[in-house]
């Protein structure tokens, strides 16, 4: 018995992997959280599957549904946004699993701040100003451990990739001042990279605020922060991949 957990990519339903569609094409039982997926994944399920969201499922009732599924024979897909190994609240899904003596499966996806980063057409990493990038989220309603708060863990030198952040923009200012970021630093933030509905917005770190308020992006935003976001800093940068 098996439960895969299929990253369903940032919303575009191309974004998927070649892997992820497959199981989804297969699967008996799928079961998405639906405030973040894009309906047009579901598009993928076999005609006659089992199609349940799980944003008003409690974690018991989540995994007690995967758990019968799968003693009745029943292939079963979970599908969670972006990539499952980031804020996905895989582990606590897969531990019960197990404890109940069902294995459990991964397949890989692609995260949003890799959408984001795609949709504003940048690199992340870029030779002589940042080879580094920092995943991290502000604190919310999940706390953050002991010394992990953003200030401890970002950088001036490293791109910084934020999720979950985007309704908190003062209290993440606050955090990357706090870190010796300059005022003046590029940020930008995208809503819903790659869906239909995505905006985007550009702007310096003292103004990001202001700005993801001013354009009602709070939920399902992607904040990126780093000298790498200004043009003119990448400018004439080589790596010594091609040599020259
Ligand atoms: C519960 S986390 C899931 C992250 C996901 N596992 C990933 O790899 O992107 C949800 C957060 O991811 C970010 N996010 C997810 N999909 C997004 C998208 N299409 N565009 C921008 N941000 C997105 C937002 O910061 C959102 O608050």
């Amino acid at each position: 018995m098996k439960v895969y957990f299929v990253g369903a990519g940032p919303g575009d339903p191309e974004l998927i992997t070649v892997r992820g569609r497959r199981l989804l094409e297969e699967a008996d039982v799928v079961i998405y959280a639906d405030s973040l997926i894009h309906p047009g994944i579901l598009g993928y399920v076999r005609e006659g599957a089992e199609i349940h969201g799980s944003s008003s499922m409690r974690l018991q009732e989540l995994v007690d549904l995967m758990a019968e599924a799968c003693a009745a024979g029943k292939m079963v897909v979970r599908l969670v946004s972006g990539d499952p190994s980031l804020y996905s609240a895989v582990n606590e899904q897969t531990s019960l699993l197990e404890r109940k003596g069902i294995s459990c499966e991964i397949v890989p996806g692609v995260s949003s701040f890799s959408a984001a980063a795609a949709s504003l057409g940048v690199e992340l990493t870029c030779p002589e100003v940042s080879q580094a990038v920092v995943l991290a989220r502000a604190e919310g309603r999940t706390p953050l451990p002991e010394g992990a708060r953003l200030a401890d863990v970002l950088h001036p030198s490293a791109t910084a990739a934020v999720f979950l952040s985007a309704g908190l923009g003062e209290e993440l200012l606050r955090e990357f001042l706090a870190t010796g970021f300059p005022e003046r630093t590029p940020a930008a933030a995208v809503y819903r990279a790659s869906w239909e509905s995505e905006r985007r917005l550009e702007t310096r770190l003292e103004l990001l605020p202001e700005r993801l308020a001013r354009e009602g992006m709070h939920h399902q935003t992607l904040i990126l922060v780093g000298e790498v976001l200004g043009r003119e800093r990448r400018e004439g940068k080589r790596s010594r991949l091609y040599g020259g």
